[in-house]
């Protein structure tokens, strides 16, 4: 149906636009007939339908690409026609401020990720961070003489790798994530100078920055989220929300990954969500229309006794308490996870992670993305994400589905946001987590 209906509009939009050269990508039915002149700016041009305001303007459409997986992944395997911006994880920040390092697999895969990118029409970015490589960002931006060293070796990996933009993932400025990180309560106010600074320079001029941030806005110098982060919109481009992590193994009971919204929950269970988020962000004044929303296309596991997850008449209670000290094998876990070290020294553990496609083989979901057979579902409509329970391994596991993934496009279309970015690009099955947010934010084909 889809597909069919995506051909039909190409074809229409064929007939109507004259071909202004090369430019060809993912647009609205509205958005052709009613913009014959067309607004292309830059490469991929996908646009939602909606708002005739909205119609012309690209909507960002983009997942992370995890390049330690490149052997299992190459960047080939992604589905390139249905993106228009795809960051390349991680670069990570080292001890000396001119050094921004890449493993092997990552510095090899990525060139190739590089022109794949560009002849699908499609911006490469590389995101520099992440939870284990965040480490010395604070040091790096800390003084002037470091902005400028770290503003040289961020513009030298553009300039090596061919890239279009850079994704700040700090987790997190003036506020620890992994344990070990370097923090310090100037580190906001630090990454916003070092940010003007790049933004500022002729090579910085042009590039996309972005920059993945946590439910509350960035941490100010008094350690609480701050009130007006409007300087930053000035210099990103956009930030993405990373909306997931929300309810995890740390967390006292069983909870959604992903909540949509969380308003709607008993007061104890309201650790945020997509919608606490998009406005506690906006009330920091933050334009909704740079706020680009994190979907997960993976969810965390747990160990939840049948009495614990069943109700009386049988569906799947929510919130259940969950046996920690039994955390199960995610499908994105190897053997040995649980203690090798992490970068400050610590054993990772067992993540308890499955990805989508993860659900699907190991036998949770079947090939369509619905529970298989034997298998509890529920789907909590106060989150808006859907829960799975094998009552014999007692393992109760928080994802997306098409569902989620549908109503997460639906609120991006109606908060007029800037678009979406996935969490991770290996995570889908079949496009099917994909198509159904097209879908549903009216994302269509057409070449002009
Ligand atoms: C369209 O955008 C205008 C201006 O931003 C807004 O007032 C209006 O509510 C929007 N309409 C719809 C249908 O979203
Ligand atoms: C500046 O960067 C260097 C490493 O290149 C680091 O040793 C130093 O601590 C940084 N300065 C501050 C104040 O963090
Ligand atoms: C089971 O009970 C819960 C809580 O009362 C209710 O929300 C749910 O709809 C019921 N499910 C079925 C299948 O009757
Ligand atoms: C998937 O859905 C199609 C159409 O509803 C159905 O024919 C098919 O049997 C389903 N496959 C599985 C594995 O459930
Ligand atoms: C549920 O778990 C049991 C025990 O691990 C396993 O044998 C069974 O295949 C699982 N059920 C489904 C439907 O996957």
């Amino acid at each position: 149906m889809h597909r069919h209906s995506i051909v039909l509009v190409l074809s229409l939009a064929l007939l109507l636009v004259a071909h202004a050269g090369q430019y060809c990508g993912l647009r609205p039915p509205s958005g052709a007939l009613s913009s014959s002149s067309g607004s292309s700016s830059g490469s991929g041009g996908i646009t939602t339908t909606g708002n005739s305001s909205a119609d012309t303007s690209d909507v960002v459409a983009s997942a992370w690409y995890p390049g330690w997986e490149a052997q299992d992944f190459p960047p080939s395997m992604i589905s390139w026609s249905k993106y228009n911006s795809m960051i390349f994880a991680f670069a990570t920040t080292t001890t000396d401020t001119s050094t921004i390092a890449l493993d092997d697999i990552s510095a090899q895969a990525l060139p190739d990720f590089v022109t794949l990118a560009k002849s699908n029409g499609v911006s490469a970015l590389l995101s520099i961070g992440g939870w284990t490589g965040s480490m010395y960002y604070s040091s790096a931006v800390a003084t002037a003489e470091n902005r400028t060293t770290f503003v040289n070796a961020v513009l030298d990996l553009v300039s090596k790798y061919n890239l279009d933009g850079i994704d700040f993932d700090w987790e997190y400025p003036a506020r620890q994530g992994l344990g070990c990180n370097v923090v310090s309560s100037e580190d906001s106010a630090n990454f916003l100078s070092f940010l003007q600074q790049l933004r500022g320079t002729s090579a910085g001029k042009n590039l996309i920055l972005t920059a993945p941030v946590s439910l509350t806005p960035f941490i100010g110098s008094d350690g609480e989220p701050m009130s007006d982060v409007s300087a930053f919109a000035d210099v990103l481009n956009y930030i993405e929300i990373m909306n997931y992590d929300v309810w995890g193994s740390w967390s006292s009971t069983v909870g959604p990954n992903a909540p949509l919204a969380d308003a709607c929950a008993a007061p104890a269970n309201q650790q945020g969500s997509a919608t606490s988020a998009v406005s506690a962000w906006s009330a920091a004044k933050f334009p909704a229309n740079q706020i680009v929303l994190g979907l997960a296309s993976y969810g965390h596991s747990f160990s939840v006794s049948p009495g614990a997850a069943l109700r009386s008449n049988g569906s799947l209670a929510l919130y259940p308490t969950f046996d920690a000290s039994n955390q199960p094998l995610g499908s994105a876990d190897s053997p040995g996870d649980a203690t090798a070290l992490d970068p400050c020294g610590n054993p990772e553990g067992i993540s308890g992670i499955f990805t989508f496609a993860g659900l699907v083989q190991e036998g949770y979901l079947t090939e369509n993305g619905t529970a298989a057979n034997g298998i509890d579902y529920v789907y909590d409509y106060c989150s808006q994400t859907p829960f799975v329970y094998n009552e014999t391994s007692m393992v109760m596991i928080s994802y997306d589905d098409a569902t989620s993934f549908a109503a997460k496009g639906r609120f991006i279309n109606a908060q007029n946001l800037a678009g979406y970015a996935v969490w991770d690009v290996t995570g889908d099955f079949d496009d099917i987590l994909l198509d159904s947010l097209h879908d549903a934010m009216g994302i269509v084909s057409v070449c002009e």
